[in-house]
């Protein structure tokens, strides 16, 4: 199996390198490559790169993650989350290859307090939600043959995530005032490449698993427990923190140019009956990520 991976020095790209290799030869870029063209705003060298490559499967880890920025940067938004997905998927499909592509729980509005299903209605809240919302569609519209998986909340030990962010933090502040009212499940990158890996196996074998997927970790938080679930693990690994009081605040007390989904839960539990795997409870690869990032 030949594989063309965009976007591999991202959080789940860096781990998809790995992941992916098990399951043949990978040509893995990022954007500024030039030879094969990995840039995805780049749509006639985006375009050749797959038809040079002439890949099995392509996977899309690249896009434009700055949620608040996207606010501003809309047309470069447009371009990396929905044109450039559009290329990838009316390439691959020339080729009859699979597509594989991550989404977001961002696509949807959040209201609510219950976990999600892949079929419910979308409505977007922001920029960034609007132009993964615009891939997706593009995708299903250009290739029958894809994954789209929906994630939420990712961090890895590479990249910058609200984990590592709250581990300085924890260092330099006291104190600390953390949003308490948005919930979902941390995931983690390592977790997201490997399930990805497995889900392409499948995909092999049995093209009619081909849709779209929450693939999240089990369980829920919200971003207050996250961060002192970060600094309970650090103190417990006798990391010497500053930190001394947090303070769980709502929302509407901390303003961001993007408005956000109170309600990111995800159900998994199609991609977990799709693909017989279980997916670990948030706070596994949370403790696994802590741990490696502290170098203990
Ligand atoms: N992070 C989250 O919490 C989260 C939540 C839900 C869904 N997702 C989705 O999961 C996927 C992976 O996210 P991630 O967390 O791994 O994001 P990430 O760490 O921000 O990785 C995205 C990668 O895309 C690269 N990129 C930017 N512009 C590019 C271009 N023109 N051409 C090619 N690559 C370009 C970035 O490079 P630079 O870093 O150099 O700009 C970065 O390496 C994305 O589809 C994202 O929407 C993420």
């Amino acid at each position: 199996m030949k594989i063309l991976l965009v976007g591999k020095n991202g959080q789940v790209g860096w781990e998809l390198q790995r992941s992916l290799s098990t399951l043949g030869e990978v040509v893995a870029v990022d954007f500024f490559d030039k030879s094969p063209c990995g840039d995805l705003c780049n749509l006639d060298g985006i375009a050749q790169t797959v038809r040079t490559v002439k890949p099995d499967v392509v996977v899309n880890a690249a896009a434009h993650t700055a949620v608040d920025k996207a606010e501003e940067e809309i047309a470069l938004s447009k371009l990396l989350n929905e044109q450039g997905v559009e290329v990838l998927a009316r390439e691959s499909a020339r080729l009859g290859a699979l597509i594989v592509h991550y989404s977001t729980d961002y696509v949807f509005d959040g209201s609510g307090n219950h976990f999600r299903t892949e079929d419910e209605k979308t409505a977007p809240l922001n920029v960034y939600g609007e132009t993964k919302l615009a891939g997706e569609i593009a995708i299903r519209k250009n290739n029958p043959r894809h994954l789209i998986l929906r994630t939420s909340w990712v961090y890895a030990t590479r990249g910058q995530n609200f984990a590592k962010t709250m581990l300085r933090l924890a260092t330099q502040k006291e104190i600390l005032s953390i949003i308490n009212d948005q919930f979902g499940a941390p995931t983690s990158a390592e977790l997201l490449a490997d399930c990805t890996a497995i889900a392409i196996r499948e995909e092999k074998e049995n093209q009619k698993v081909s849709g779209t997927y929450h693939l999240v970790a089990s369980g829920v938080t919200s971003w207050f427990d996250y961060a002192n679930y970060v600094f309970n693990i650090a103190k417990s690994l006798d990391t010497e923190l500053t930190i001394k009081s947090v303070n769980g605040i709502p929302t509407s007390d901390y303003p961001t140019p993007a408005k956000r989904p109170l309600n990111s839960r995800l159900s998994n539990m199609k991609f977990q009956s799709t693909f017989g795997v279980t997916l670990p409870e948030w706070q596994n690869g949370v403790e696994r990520v802590i741990t490696e990032v502290l170098g203990k």
